[in-house]
């Protein structure tokens, strides 16, 4: 389906053809005075400079070519050439009967056929999930389920942190403690043991341990490093330990990140571009922009328009080994390979971003990355605490996500503790409440945005909130039940006659609150491509807040079960059936799960 604000275009573009101008003119758009109008065509002052006429005179014009189709309500030319819209009842209504039957409501995926891979995990093995990596897991959840709306195969990468010193460091504490193990004894040729020889809530404690052993001890942050070259240069022993810790580590995370509704198709980690990396340095060598500075190999990247710093992109250290340039490269070597992506986008901490500039810049001069690749750094910002740092436990230390989303949900679970519901249910409730408060809350805001995380904000009913959005859905539930009592249809007959056109919009007049609601479920897919566009969850957050807004207005000033006229009340269930279909797309395309009841 075309969107609305297209088919209002094309008809003024029509308009101002006929009477003598260009067709471009006639782009209408949603109006900034609602007092006013529904939608406006700003054409004639444009126009007007072209043609060098009064753009009230074109503006007059143009609304006297419009064919008399009943298409419009009021047609009005405004001084100094403003023609202000009120679109007719029954075109609107037509639209949206043809959204209510349509695929993803009437929404034009524009990129079928076309690949993204997103990279939005970044958690490091062996260490537990911390708030830091929240943002980009839930954005990047989002962006993922947004692009594949639009039609686009949809790679989710975890991407995870698996090769470098903190694996190094955990080596060698263990190997203190336990210097028997057999994976450390090098002339051992037999089988490993399966099991992994630590628990995840001692690799807990380990790390930290060595983390902060190493700061002091030279001798053993020397010895960390040596363990991870040994690792990286295949000591079996080493890689079989290394296999073992990856794979509870990993299974933790995946729940971990299950818990919050995020699900990646690739788990590759670091290690996995490390095959790519010395064939690729190779190819920059030949190429002649590796070049060896300070005793490392590094590809310079500065540009004459740079008005900052911008320092090499390391592809060797001087002690030869690889680091999180290289890595990146290579990953990028790697999924040009096994995808040829359109887009990879990286939903990454913000303050990352000089180091995306480099291995971006380095990828084009190599040759890596084509022009047919859009190479994006979708940088988050931080989530504070109300002081306006970064958010921390009580005591001042890292907060374990796992323990942030139990706080939301408990914080939920309160709220609903003397609502007359089952056991089960308060718990599906606060589970799925708590964390469309926490996802809603970080999606809403741009995701390069800071912003401060206030449980109490949050999780309230009423406001621009997840809970608000789900509650309202409850509410339409709700009434589907009444009438379902009424009508002796279950809910989900109910739904089904709405979604396929058997309950239409019914076009008798109605108030203002009815066609306000209508106005906003008709901009469903302008919002969307806009949130495709910009790659912006947030766009979708606010289509919904606003749509919510509508529907409960709506809600309020009209009896909906209670309409006596047949016509008009199967037209006011069809309208809510259709505003919870867009409300519960929408909320999917942010990851969140609206519960029965609430
Ligand atoms: N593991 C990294 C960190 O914790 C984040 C990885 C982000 N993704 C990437 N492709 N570099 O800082």
């Amino acid at each position: 389906m075309k969107e609305l604000l297209d088919i209002l275009s094309e008809k003024f573009g029509a308009a101002f053809e006929k009477a003598g101008y260009g067709a471009e003119y006639g782009r209408c758009v949603v109006s900034n005075r609602p007092d006013l109008c529904e939608y406006q065509c700003n054409g004639a002052m444009a126009c007007a400079k072209v043609y060098k006429k009064a753009p009230i005179a074109i503006a007059n014009e143009v609304v006297t070519s419009l064919p008399d189709d009943g298409a419009f309500k009021s047609v009005e030319a405004v001084a100094p050439g403003f023609i202000n819209i009120i679109i007719g009842e029954k075109t609107l209504n037509a639209y949206l009967n043809e959204m209510a039957v349509s695929e993803k409501n009437g929404f034009e995926p524009k990129s079928i056929g076309k690949t993204a891979v997103i990279d939005y995990g970044g958690a490091n093995v062996a260490k537990p999930l911390h708030v830091g990596h929240l943002r980009p897991a839930i954005i990047g959840e989002s962006v993922k389920r947004i692009l594949k709306f639009d039609g686009y195969k949809t790679i989710g990468d975890a991407h995870l942190g698996d090769w470098g010193t903190p694996i190094g460091l955990i080596f060698t504490e263990m190997q203190d403690r336990n210097p028997s193990l057999v994976f450390f004894d090098e002339n051992y040729t037999g089988e490993y043991p399966a099991e992994c020889p630590v628990t995840l809530k001692e690799l807990e404690e380990i790390y930290p341990f060595a983390s902060a052993k190493s700061k002091e001890d030279e001798e053993y942050r020397a010895r960390a490093r040596q363990a991870v070259f040994e690792l990286q240069s295949g000591r079996r022993g080493y890689r079989a330990l290394w296999e073992r810790i990856m794979d509870i580590s990993k299974k933790d995370l995946a729940k971990n990140y299950g818990s919050l509704n995020v699900f990646f198709e690739l788990w590759y980690g670091e290690s996995d571009a490390d095959p790519y990396i010395a064939p690729m340095i190779e190819d920059m060598k030949k190429q002649g922009i590796a070049k060896i500075s300070e005793g490392a190999l590094v590809v310079d990247v500065k540009e004459e328009s740079d008005n900052k710093e911008m320092p090499p992109c390391m592809l060797l250290k001087s002690d030869g080994a690889v680091g999180y340039d290289s890595t990146d490269l290579a990953t990028i070597v790697q999924r040009m390979k096994d995808f040829s992506p359109n887009k990879i986008i990286y939903v990454v901490d913000k303050r990352q971003g000089l180091h995306f500039e480099q291995v971006f810049r380095t990828v084009r001069k190599a040759g890596i990355v084509g022009d047919d690749t859009d190479l994006i750094f979708l940088g988050n910002g931080t989530m504070n605490g109300k002081d306006g740092k970064p958010f921390k436990t009580r005591d001042g230390g890292v907060l374990r996500l796992e323990a942030l989303v139990k706080d939301v949900r408990d914080h939920v679970a309160e709220k609903m503790a003397d609502r007359d519901l089952s056991a089960e249910e308060k718990d599906e409730i606060s589970r799925k409440v708590g964390l469309a408060a926490l996802k809603y809350g970080d999606l809403s805001n741009a995701a390069t945005k800071d912003y401060i995380f206030d449980i109490d904000k949050f999780t309230s009913f009423e406001g621009n909130t997840g809970p608000y959005i789900l509650y309202t859905m409850v509410r339409i539930k709700s009434i589907l039940e009444k009438y379902s009592s009424v009508s002796g249809l279950s809910i989900a007959v109910v739904l089904a006659k709405a979604a396929n056109g058997e309950y239409k919009l019914s076009d008798i007049d109605g108030n203002d609150s009815e066609k306000k609601l209508k106005l906003q479920i008709s901009l469903f897919s302008t919002s969307m491509a806009q949130a495709v566009a910009e790659i912006a969850p947030h766009k979708v957050c606010s289509y919904l807040f606003d749509l919510s807004n509508c529907l409960n207005s709506f809600y309020h000033e009209n009896k909906i079960v209670a309409e006596e006229n047949e016509e008009k009340r199967k037209g006011f269930i069809a309208l809510i059936c259709l505003t919870l279909k867009l409300l519960e797309t929408g909320i999917d395309l942010l990851g969140i799960e609206a519960p029965e009841k609430m």
